[in-house]
């Protein structure tokens, strides 16, 4: 088996890839296979954390006449359910898994706690970082780029339906065109839409690469992680480019 060249990641989930072909809901036969995957890494002794976004229960942006941060307040709700359903299935493993939510709700999970998410990535176990940032008008793409400078993960990496960046929709066009490595600046200057522009700047002031792949085929959470495999990375090259100019 291949190593992986990080200690600790932070691999971002869409909500939909809980729901499976049903687009919507938890299909726990794939919360399982998301789960045997976070395990190939931990048994690799990759450190992991992970964000889940929640679009298969809620998306806030088609809140119709709701008032955003109402909206995005139910989206972070919606993250929660997706953390405690993974942390569900990676227990089943023996996965020792600790859920910590950026709003207090300490009945259900430990409050986001920066030295304690730590503590337990350290110790082996998988930390899910609930309720997105805390804030609305913030993604959990966001979240996830905030958490990860914040336990200095080394690395992004963002599970995706499609299999990198392209300069359009590949589903909807035939010609449209991957790109194998991007930097951060070229992401916002094309309008590539792989994640939002906060998400985005705030990887490229941290120096944290992005590694784009599908979820779809089992495996390609580890093939990600060890460079086997994977669609696109997003990470300062031109910058390091310049610095080899120098
Ligand atoms: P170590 O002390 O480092 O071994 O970590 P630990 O997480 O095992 O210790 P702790 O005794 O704090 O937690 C035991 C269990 O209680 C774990 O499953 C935690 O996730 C859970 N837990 C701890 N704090 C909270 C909390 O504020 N709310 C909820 N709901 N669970 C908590």
């Amino acid at each position: 088996m291949s190593e992986c060249k990080y200690k600790r990641v932070m691999l971002k989930l869409s909500g939909e890839a809980m729901a499976g072909k049903n687009g919507f809901g938890i299909d726990f036969e794939v919360a399982k296979r998301i789960a045997t995957e976070i395990k190939e890494l931990v048994d690799m002794g990759v450190q992991v954390g992970a964000v889940i976004g929640a679009g298969n229960i809620w998306r806030g942006r088609e809140g119709g006449g709701m008032d955003r941060a109402t909206a995005d307040y139910m989206g972070m709700l919606a993250t929660c359910i997706n953390a405690l359903a993974l942390q569900n299935s990676l227990e089943d493993l023996g996965i020792e898994t600790r859920v910590q939510s950026a709003i207090e709700m300490k009945e259900i999970a430990e409050p986001y706690i920066r030295r304690r998410a730590i503590r337990h990535l350290e110790k082996g176990r998988v930390v899910i970082f609930a309720a997105g940032s805390g804030n609305p008008y913030f993604t959990t793409d966001t979240a996830a780029a905030l958490r990860a400078a914040e336990i200095e993960a080394e690395c992004i990496l963002l599970a995706k339906k499609v299999d990198g960046v392209y300069d359009k929709d590949p589903n909807k066009f035939d010609d449209a065109v991957k790109f194998d490595t991007l930097d951060y600046k070229q992401v916002i200057e094309l309008g590539l839409t792989v994640m939002d522009s906060t998400a985005i700047t705030l990887c490229m002031d941290n120096d944290i690469p992005i590694i784009v792949f599908a979820l779809d085929e089992p495996g390609n959470i580890r093939k990600a992680a060890t460079g086997e495999e994977y669609g696109t990375i997003i990470d300062n090259y031109s910058k390091e480019a310049a610095a080899r100019d120098c």
